[in-house]
């Protein structure tokens, strides 16, 4: 998988753009500053922009050329980001560190998606939130007739609104809803897709 990730980082370009995806971004500016961790963040497109607003980051992903970007495009906007090469099976970071986990088009294959995201909850603090953006289960309707429709092929990787409520379990919902979008993201996402798209609240310990 990181060799996958690191052949598709090797182009000069940036394959998702070097704009946040809007749906983090709305919610980046609509919350108070805090610290903000972004798994499987690729080339940082998200992570330099909350920098930007005043969030301390915190982002990790597999991708050595995805981390090069990242440190470049914060070096080009003058932030600073903090950026581990890491997995969701093994990164560590002190409980209850974060106010926001950002999953943005973080898909996982069928056996990891639930252990490898609630892996992360003890991380985030009570009060704190989950935000999420994914392509659903529809989006294999785009990719057939738009090759840069963008998501995984393996329809397990891709997410159901019932998924994500079992996966999420425990947590506060206060929004998850599927709906189709138009994106223009590098050209990884571009054009009409189906995605899913998440706020959750952690109010409670157990996690
Ligand atoms: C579609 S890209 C999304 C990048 C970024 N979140 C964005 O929206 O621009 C998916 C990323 O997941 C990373 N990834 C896949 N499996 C991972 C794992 N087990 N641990 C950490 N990162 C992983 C890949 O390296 C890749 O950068």
């Amino acid at each position: 998988m990181t060799n996958f990730w690191d052949d598709r980082y090797s182009d000069g370009k940036y394959i998702y753009g070097t704009n946040p995806n809007l749906f983090f971004k709305e919610f980046v500016m609509k919350h108070p500053i805090g610290k903000l961790l972004l798994p499987a963040e690729g080339e940082g497109r998200n992570a330099v922009y909350a920098a930007q607003c005043g969030w301390l980051v915190e982002a990790f992903d597999l991708s050595n050329e995805g981390r090069n970007k990242a440190i470049r495009l914060a070096n080009e906007y003058n932030v600073n980001i903090n950026y581990r090469i890491a997995g969701f099976d093994s990164v560590e970071y002190v409980s209850s560190e974060f106010d926001v986990i950002g999953l943005i088009y973080a898909h996982l294959s069928k056996e990891h998606k639930v252990g490898y995201y609630r892996r992360l909850l003890p991380f985030l603090k009570v009060g704190g939130f989950v935000v999420f953006e994914g392509f659903s289960k529809d989006q294999t309707k785009f990719q057939k007739i738009n090759e840069s429709a963008g998501g995984p092929r393996d329809v397990d990787m891709l997410f159901s609104e019932e998924e994500l409520s079992m996966i999420f379990e425990g947590l506060e919902i206060i929004k998850l809803e599927k709906c189709n979008t138009i994106l223009s993201e590098g050209i990884g996402h571009t054009g009409e897709a189906s995605v899913i798209q998440m706020i959750a609240r952690k109010s409670s310990f157990n996690l």
